[in-house]
């Protein structure tokens, strides 16, 4: 009953997922999240041999879809979960053994890639648990290739202040906010869709839940951070 529940907790396991109830709260989110997951991957517009990141994979029962969508591309996924490391890695032992794709813990703080390295990069329900979301920003945007294209999907925050458990370590973007890290970090920003979708909420209640992909770009003639004043 919701009474019982220690939204604290579920806050904890969503930010980190852990153990046996971290591995529940994964196929949670596997359910829960998968139109938001598929519509960031549609939004990527991935093209033939294309090299992705994703930054929060989860259980990474979604990569499958990725492959359909071009030939030959390369995924790599990073979080900062064992528990969900393990889940994905059991999850997509084909495409690792193919080489197509490649997991692997992270620190949260930094991407362990060399510059312009990914021409897509997409990250879902993350921005809200970043330490330094102006940091994190700024190292999407020196590994994504020039030319490259970044999906960054989250739940507004009109909607998500409603949530019981975002008082534990949240912080809620809308569109605004969220623009403006984007281009402080140096991205240009394509298009900011928002949509309206039916979930089950962790309280076990049908919410409609409005959420935002911001699609940007990584300038072919990008010199370096600008300020925006
Ligand atoms: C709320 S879950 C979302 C999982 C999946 N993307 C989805 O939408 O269903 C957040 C995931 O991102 C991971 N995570 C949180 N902060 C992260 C960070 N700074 N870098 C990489 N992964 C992170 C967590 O371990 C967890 O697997």
């Amino acid at each position: 009953m919701q009474e019982s529940v220690n939204w604290k907790e579920v806050a904890a396991q969503l930010s980190h997922p852990q153990g046996e109830a971290g591995i529940e709260t994964g196929k949670q989110m596997e359910k829960t999240n998968v139109n938001m997951i598929r519509q960031t991957i549609d939004a990527l517009e991935i093209s033939e041999n294309e090299k992705v990141l994703e930054i929060g994979f989860g259980n990474g029962a979604h990569v499958s879809y990725l492959f359909g969508k071009a030939p030959g591309i390369h995924y790599t996924g990073i979080d900062i979960s064992e528990t969900m490391l393990q889940e994905a890695l059991a999850a997509n032992a084909d495409a690792i053994s193919q080489r197509k794709a490649f997991f692997i813990l992270s620190n949260g703080s930094t991407i362990p890639f060399a510059d312009n390295t990914f021409n897509r990069i997409f990250t879902v329900n993350t921005i809200y648990f970043w330490k330094s979301p102006a940091q994190y920003a700024a190292e999407i945007h020196r590994v994504l290739k020039p030319g490259g294209r970044c999906c960054i999907t989250f739940g507004d925050k009109n909607f998500m202040e409603k949530l019981p458990f975002v008082q534990h370590g949240f912080t809620l973007y809308d569109t605004a906010i969220a623009e403006v890290l984007l281009k402080k970090a140096g991205f240009t920003v394509e298009q900011t869709t928002v949509q309206d979708e039916m979930v089950k909420s962790n309280a076990g209640e049908t919410l409609t839940r409005k959420f935002i992909i911001a699609s940007v770009t990584k300038s072919h003639t990008y010199s370096g951070a600008q300020s925006l004043y």
